[in-house]
């Protein structure tokens, strides 16, 4: 079946998504550099880039960087004088995600900070509120990092986490792989929030079988 996934997703691209030469770039400068290829794909970008504009999105907060493919397409939505703020624990995936968005024309709007996710989240005091959340960093820390999403949000902050549903190992409650059972403690650490109204939505296509969970800060 996955084949015919990718074929829909294909004409999704072909008919709603502009060629896109930087973000291409992205993807090519990634696979030469020997970066993994595990960026959203086309249209989970576009996706992002409305949710953000839907939500009138100034302040953008990423977890997980890579190259800077989903930084790409979240930087574009915002205004003129909009931030992004995106944390990577590998400096050589910075590195390569610095390149991409100044290829891209989006570097001046993107601060990129180095280092456990969890670690520069605790740093962050004083800064204005987030509008929009991206989390898409390791998946054992998914329950914390909405935590500090929350903190970090304003009421009305939408939350999108990448990867719920992994072909469906979400439901092995006896699973050993700690990204699954990480998986499992973000929805039950969701479910248990009442400061948080959210849902999954599943998805098929390029990336296989996965989904996104999205929420709204009351
Ligand atoms: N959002 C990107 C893909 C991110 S892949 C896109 O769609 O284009 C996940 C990234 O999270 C990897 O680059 C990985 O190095 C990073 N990561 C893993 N553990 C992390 C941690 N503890 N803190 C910050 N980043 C982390
Ligand atoms: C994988 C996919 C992702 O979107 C991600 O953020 C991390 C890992 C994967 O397929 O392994
Ligand atoms: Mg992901």
């Amino acid at each position: 079946m996955s084949a015919r996934w990718q074929a829909v997703d294909a004409y999704i691209a072909d008919k709603l998504l502009c060629a896109d030469d930087a973000l291409a770039a992205t993807l090519a400068n990634n696979a030469a550099k020997g970066l993994p290829p595990i960026d959203v794909s086309a249209a989970q970008g576009k996706m992002l880039f409305l949710l953000a504009q839907i939500a009138g999105a100034r302040r953008i907060l990423e977890i997980g960087t890579l190259g800077g493919y989903s930084t790409t397409w979240l930087a574009r939505a915002l205004p003129d004088d909009g931030e992004l703020v995106t944390l990577e624990l590998d400096a050589h995936h910075a590195a390569v995600a610095r390149e991409n968005l100044e290829n891209a024309g989006v570097s001046a709007k993107v601060d990129i900070r180095v280092g456990p996710a969890a670690t520069s989240l605790a740093a962050m005091i004083s800064e204005a509120p987030f509008d929009f959340v991206f989390i898409d960093a390791d998946k054992q820390s998914g329950a914390h990092y909405v935590g500090e999403a929350i903190r970090l949000g304003r009421p009305g902050t939408t939350i999108i986490v990448d990867n719920v549903v992994r072909e469906g190992g979400v439901l092995d409650a006896n699973s050993e792989d700690e990204r699954i059972v990480g998986t499992r403690a973000l929805f039950d650490r969701i479910a248990a929030d009442p400061r948080l109204d959210a849902t999954a939505v599943q998805t098929v296509g390029a990336k296989k079988w996965d989904g996104f969970m999205l929420a709204r800060v009351r």
